[in-house]
């Protein structure tokens, strides 16, 4: 917990009740994970465990358990993972701490588990970018030779649509607000990054696309906060 975003995410967690759908991008499995299965499923070679790197209070990592059998949602907030083991106590998944940053501790899960295929929500975009480099590193080490990495992070875009909701009214967006208090950055990032950031790990992109976050927050007029993102598809370069 060295790092001023390490705190920002514990404190975030630690202070939130332990309740589905409190977090804005907290959105049901069906819309998420599940929804993007048809763009990673093709791609993650069967009997490799599945690791859902940042895995906050886990609700996707629930949602991969039903098409995978081993399933390992990982943060490095222990706050976050006390919340995905309250919440899902019946899930088969397992919750650990794991820090994306500590690339050493990515050589050692990779010692433990062999390459793993990673499912990914929401943390590069938010992420200071001295930090971006040894997170894509351990993304490197974990997937392996064989495993694949599915990425779906936040589009630098999604900067102007938090503005413009936030600007609406002075209690708008407020699960939207409650980010911003605990000093966290969403969309921190300019275009591009996402696939430098990898090509410099020696990961190379096979299949990319653009969605949307479902968010659990509304704007004053009674909308859903809907953010755009960018996702990819990667291995480690052949
Ligand atoms: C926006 S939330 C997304 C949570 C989850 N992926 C989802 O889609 O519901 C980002 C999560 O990444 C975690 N996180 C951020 N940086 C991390 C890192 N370096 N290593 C592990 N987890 C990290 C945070 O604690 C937080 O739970």
């Amino acid at each position: 917990m060295d790092q001023p975003v390490n705190s920002n995410w514990q404190r975030f967690w630690h202070d939130l009740p332990q309740e589905r759908g409190l977090p804005i991008w907290d959105s049901e499995g069906s819309v998420t994970a599940t929804a993007h299965l048809p763009w990673f499923q093709p791609h993650f070679a069967d009997g490799l465990p599945v690791l859902d790197v940042g895995c906050g209070n886990g609700t996707q990592t629930a949602a991969l358990t039903t098409h995978y059998d081993r399933v390992i949602g990982l943060d490095f907030a222990p706050a976050a993972i006390e919340h995905a083991r309250a919440l899902l106590a019946d899930t088969p998944a397992e919750f650990r701490r794991f820090d994306l940053g500590d690339t050493a501790a990515a050589r050692d899960l990779h010692a433990e588990l062999g390459d793993a295929n990673i499912y990914m929500r929401g943390v590069l975009h938010q992420m200071p970018d001295e930090l971006r480099a040894a997170a894509a590193a351990s993304l490197a080490v974990l997937i392996g030779g064989t495993g694949h990495l599915f990425a779906v992070e936040l589009a630098p875009a999604a900067a102007d649509t938090i503005q413009s909701a936030l600007a609406q009214s002075a209690d708008a967006v407020p699960k939207m607000q409650r980010v911003f208090k605990y000093g966290l950055t969403p969309a921190a990032w300019q275009d591009g990054k996402l696939e430098s950031v990898l090509d410099a790990a020696g990961i190379e992109i096979v299949e990319h696309g653009s969605t949307i976050l479902h968010s659990t927050d509304f704007v004053p007029s009674g909308a859903t906060l809907d953010l755009p993102m960018n996702y990819v598809v990667a291995r480690t370069k052949r």
